[in-house]
């Protein structure tokens, strides 16, 4: 049997690595470096999407590479509330930054709801914009993201609309011009409505009203296409969206969104599926939903996905 080295004996987790692993959270990994070591990461090797230094791979053991998301328990920690219903784990947009982006580089955000994206990219020092339609939104993801210390000094921009239609986007290009002397973003992330399952508003233009699945989907084809010209070549978009129940029939949203994205100009990189943890209130209607599955012959939701696409 191998002999193990002294180090890797006494080499115990501190608690903030332990909450950090949990979460599946990213930690710069801070070495005593040798004159070997030093040379090592003298001439990183990145990608044209990350800064991700190929010749350190095994650093970045935190950075999520299977297709199959066990997530563990919402990040709370900073501005992160988790008080909106019907928005996503801070692990997922972080997962996205940190795959897709460098450091300064600029994340849109469509649906920004209360604003997660813009909380993570404060973190990880990129810029970030989000479009969001309903105005006490707008205002409460304002908040939020103002609780977040800025470490790296980054600019995050919210643009009240609807991105379906034309007068957004060009608030989006104006923003991008004015503040951030640029013309493009480097990644697209869209966490939508998955269609009626959550009533967000009575707002005729959003996206949880439209009056049948292919008015929803027409709808989110256009914020596809809107969006298109705004993302640099070769770069990113990540669909985040769950399959609805409706009339004893599977409607699978996440299928059809994908294809819509598939017809814009974009390619699948990944599909991934991650698990869905129900709360307390959840699970005792858990028992019920069971009932209710074992009669009518379907299985109960546990999972949605998470798609990856590149511009083409
Ligand atoms: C699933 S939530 C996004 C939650 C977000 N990821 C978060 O963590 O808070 C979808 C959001 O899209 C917004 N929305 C729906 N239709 C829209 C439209 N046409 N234009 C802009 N935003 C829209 C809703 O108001 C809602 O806040």
């Amino acid at each position: 049997m191998k002999k193990k080295n002294k180090k890797e004996i006494y080499k115990i987790k501190n608690k903030s690595e332990l909450i950090r692993e949990e979460l599946g959270l990213s930690y710069i990994v801070e070495k005593d470096l040798s004159p070997i070591d030093i040379k090592k990461y003298e001439h990183p090797k990145t990608t044209i999407f990350n800064d991700i230094d190929l010749n350190n791979w095994k650093d970045y053991g935190d950075i999520i590479t299977d297709s199959l998301w066990l997530l563990g328990s919402r990040d709370k920690s900073g501005a992160h509330s988790g008080e909106y219903h019907g928005n996503f784990i801070p692990q997922i947009p972080h997962q996205a930054i940190m795959r897709y982006t460098k450091k300064k580089e600029i994340v849109l955000d469509t649906f920004l709801g209360s604003g997660t994206t813009l909380i993570e990219c404060k973190r990880l020092g990129r810029n970030g914009i989000g479009i969001e339609l309903l105005p006490n939104m707008v205002k409460r993801a304002k908040e939020l993201i103002s609780q977040e210390q800025n470490p790296f000094k980054v600019k995050t921009d919210i643009i009240e609309g609807d991105n379906t239609v034309f007068e957004t986007i060009e608030k989006v290009k104006k923003t991008l011009r004015q503040n951030y002397n640029a013309e493009k973003v480097q990644l697209i992330i869209m966490h939508p409505p998955y269609h009626d399952i959550i009533k967000f508003s009575d707002n005729p233009n959003d996206l949880c009203n439209a009056k049948t699945t292919d008015e929803f989907l027409s709808k989110f084809s256009q914020v596809v296409k809107n969006t298109y010209p705004l993302l640099d070549e070769k770069r990113f978009l990540v669909l985040i969206i769950g399959d609805k129940y409706s009339q004893s029939e599977w409607v699978p949203l996440s299928f059809y969104t994908m294809q819509k994205v598939l017809e814009n100009g974009y390619k699948l990189k990944s599909i991934v599926i991650k698990n869905i943890s129900g709360n307390r209130a959840k699970r005792n209607a858990e028992q019920l939903w069971r009932r209710r599955a074992l009669g009518g012959g379907f299985y109960i939701f546990k999972h949605e996905y998470i798609m990856f696409f590149q511009k083409r």
